[in-house]
């Protein structure tokens, strides 16, 4: 067994952002990172466009930041915690430029801008087309050198450790449901061993992989969402999943496809259909700069309309050193499958892309659970509403990580209503693999595993229809059924706890999206094409 002052889940932007802040200013208490692969290997990774920041109050202005968040969340933002990010963006981000991460300048020293779908200015630092690669780097740089930081990689945590494990009941309605750690499955050793902490931050990202084709990487299953369900906490807005317009399409690709971001239709890149015509003009006034929702629907719409399964992403008239200059990494991956972007159009299509929706937090970032907080892709603090603005959330896991950080030290500075009794914590009992045995044949697992995502792809993709929902549904009971039955008897594995976790995360996103009788941001059911007079968040 082993303890924490702070146990950190996720090794992202948000994880380490935080973990950094407490372990700075409590260089006596020991802050624990738990990651269930290498420590870069996080959605953080491979974010390209940048971080949507208001620089320069002479040509920008917090209000418009403001509006652009409101339109793009469709009515469902909570003004307040827009208002927050985008006022106290700009210190997280000098904080972080402080660290060391280095963003693109001009020659006059000023920073280059970018624009993506839905921003009324050229407001996006970047670092090339690799900024979150460049981010990462530096925050587990300053992680490195601070020693009462110790990360354990590769280490998948099961469960958040409440009172059920007890032997209390818990349910929904229980009002004090208590965090006091997790269970983690140590692959050194494949047993189950529990760590326990005062305060622990769930920051485990996004959930791409539950569809077909993703921009996520493989560690993006869902797993914080689906621990606080199963702990009886409270999960918002799953319905609202963001498809990325512009993947880039290889055939028969499965799982995590390359992303040429959102910039570069900022600088001038034109989407085309089969015909080469530049059909964005027909869908709305912004054309190829339209907010996400509606740039992916338009797509699905003339890929269904044509027959086809991409669009093209027209460059061809920026010229090799435009656009090296910004985006030499997507100049690089396009070369090497055979597509030069100087000569060729990029063949693109919309992929599984962000959760709007997650583990409900309030304003600093707690969780309905007592001692935890979500921070980052796994929580909706309210933020992106029904829609995501782009590239505004690198900014919501900086100033949200902080928020956390300033509650906790307020929480551990003023404790007593705070602190676990030592009882209960001597008392949480030891994992429990009795009667579990090595599952005799992996094939189980990868095939529910594509089952799921066909599933997910198939009927709970950009548009969406009742009888669809449904479907998905009755789909998603079986695969539970079957893998419930898999838990119980095998020792597990982190495929079996994927699987599992993504089985709950594709069950709330129908579940959310069937509660959802309107069409709204990301969520379009044909059934109901327009917004209803209702304006609700969805807890599940
Ligand atoms: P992540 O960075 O995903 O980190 C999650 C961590 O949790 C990982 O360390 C993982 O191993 C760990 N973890 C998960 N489950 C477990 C478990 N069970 N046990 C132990 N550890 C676990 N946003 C922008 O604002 N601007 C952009 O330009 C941008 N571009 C993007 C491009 C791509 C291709 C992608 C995929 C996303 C992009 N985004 C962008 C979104 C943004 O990158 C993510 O939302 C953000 O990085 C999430 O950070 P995070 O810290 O919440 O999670
Ligand atoms: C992109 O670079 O297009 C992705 C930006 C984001 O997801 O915010």
């Amino acid at each position: 067994m082993q303890q924490a002052d702070f146990l950190v889940i996720g090794s992202g932007i948000a994880g380490l952002t935080y973990a950094l802040k407490v372990a700075r200013y409590f260089p006596d208490k020991q802050v624990m990172i738990i990651t269930k692969a290498a420590a870069d290997e996080t959605n953080t990774k491979y974010a390209q466009g940048g971080v949507a920041v208001v620089n320069d109050l002479e040509k920008d202005s917090f209000e418009k930041h403001i509006e652009d968040t409101l339109i793009a969340g469709d009515g469902l933002c909570n003004e307040k915690v827009v208002e927050i990010v985008v006022k106290e963006g700009p210190e997280r981000v000098r904080e972080l430029i402080a660290l060391g991460a280095r963003f693109d300048k001009e020659k006059d020293g000023d920073y280059k801008l970018g624009k993506e779908g839905g921003h009324s200015e050229f407001r996006i630092i970047h670092h090339k087309d690799i900024t979150g690669w460049e981010m990462e780097r530096a925050l587990l740089e300053a992680v490195s050198q601070q020693t009462n930081i110790h990360i354990v990689k590769h280490c998948f945590v099961v469960d958040i450790i409440t009172q059920h494990h007890l032997g209390y009941l818990v349910t929904k309605a229980t009002p004090d449901i208590k965090c006091y750690g997790v269970y983690v499955l140590n692959r050194a050793t494949n047993k189950i061993e529990k760590i326990l902490a005062k305060t622990t931050l769930l920051a485990t990202g996004g959930n791409g992989q539950v569809y077909r084709t993703t921009t996520n990487p493989s560690i993006a299953t869902g797993d914080g969402v689906a621990m606080v369900y199963r702990a009886k906490g409270r999960i918002e807005n799953m319905e609202f999943i963001q498809f990325h317009p512009t993947a880039l399409y290889e055939p028969g690709l499965r799982g995590q496809a390359f992303l040429i971001t959102e910039a570069v239709r900022g600088d001038g890149g034109i989407l085309r259909n089969k015909d080469g015509e530049a059909f964005m003009e027909r869908y709305d006034p912004r054309k190829d700069l339209a907010p996400r929702d509606i740039v992916a629907r338009a797509i699905d719409s003339e890929m269904k309309r044509t027959g086809t399964e991409h669009v093209w992403l027209d460059c061809r008239h920026f010229g090799k050193e435009k656009f090296t200059e910004h985006f030499p990494n997507i100049y690089e991956k396009c070369l090497s499958v055979g597509i030069d972007i100087t000569k060729n159009m990029i063949p693109v299509a919309p992929a599984a892309h962000y959760s709007c929706g997650g583990i409900k937090t309030d304003e600093w970032g707690k969780s309905s659970i007592k001692n935890l907080y979500a921070c980052g892709e796994c929580s909706s603090t309210g933020l992106h509403g029904a829609n995501r603005l782009a590239s505004n959330s690198l900014l919501e896991a900086m100033v949200f990580a902080h928020r956390c950080y300033i509650d906790s030290v307020e929480k551990v500075n003023t404790d007593a209503k705070t602190s676990l009794p030592a009882n209960d914590l001597a008392n949480v009992p030891d994992w429990n693999a009795q009667g579990t045995t090595e599952p005799k044949e992996m094939i189980l697992i990868t095939q529910s595993f594509k089952e799921l995502q066909q599933v997910m792809s198939d009927y709970v993709g950009i548009v969406r229809n009742d009888i669809r929902l449904q479907r998905a549904m009755k789909r998603l009971d079986l695969l539970w059924e079957e893998t419930e039955k898999l838990y119980e008897n095998s020792s597990v594995s982190p495929q079996l706890l994927e699987l599992r976790n993504m089985i709950t995360v594709g069950y709330l996103i129908v579940k959310g999206a069937s509660f959802r009788k309107e069409s709204r941001g990301l969520h379009y059911n044909t059934d109901y094409p327009g917004k209803s007079e209702l304006v609700q968040n969805i807890v599940l």
